[in-house]
């Protein structure tokens, strides 16, 4: 069961689009760190004002994110979770499946480790959390 899971895992890192690009050795090594995370429609995945302990990056389906705007759809290639990893801040939001979700799990130390070995996934990161931070602004 552990060789099983160990390639489904790299299989859904070569998959998603945020690790496209990176070489082969890279991508094994991202796939260490991963754990892949079946979703049920409607589970709740992060609670607004928890600790951040791990982020989520969606190989198929979609999840919704209840923004003080509205609800939000993110699905196959983005990323959640990562905001309060990178701040050291609570959690900003709820995060629910809206169906059945294939995800990878980052857990925080390792999430970290993955910034401090990929500038280029990290710059990236950074952008779309401080994008996230600035429309969750209040008018
Ligand atoms: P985090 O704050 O750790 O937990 C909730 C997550 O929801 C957050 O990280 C982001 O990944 C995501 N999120 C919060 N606000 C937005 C937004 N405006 N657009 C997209 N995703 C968001």
């Amino acid at each position: 069961p552990r060789l099983d899971l160990g390639l489904k895992t790299r299989d859904l890192v070569d998959g998603h689009p945020l690790f496209a690009d990176l070489p082969d050795t890279r991508r094994e090594a991202i796939a260490r760190l991963m754990r892949p995370y079946f979703a049920v429609p409607g589970e709740t995945l992060i609670r607004k004002g928890e600790k951040g302990d791990a982020a989520y990056f969606i190989s198929s389906g979609a999840v919704e994110v209840r923004t003080p705007h509205g609800p939000l759809r993110l699905g196959r290639g983005d990323v959640f979770g990562e905001m309060a990893l990178l701040s050291g801040k609570p959690r900003t939001a709820d995060v629910a499946a809206l169906g059945y979700c294939q995800l990878l799990v980052l857990g925080a130390g390792d999430f970290r480790a993955l910034m401090k070995q990929s500038p280029d996934i990290a710059e990236n990161m950074a952008r779309i959390a401080r994008q996230r931070e600035e429309m969750n602004v209040p008018d």
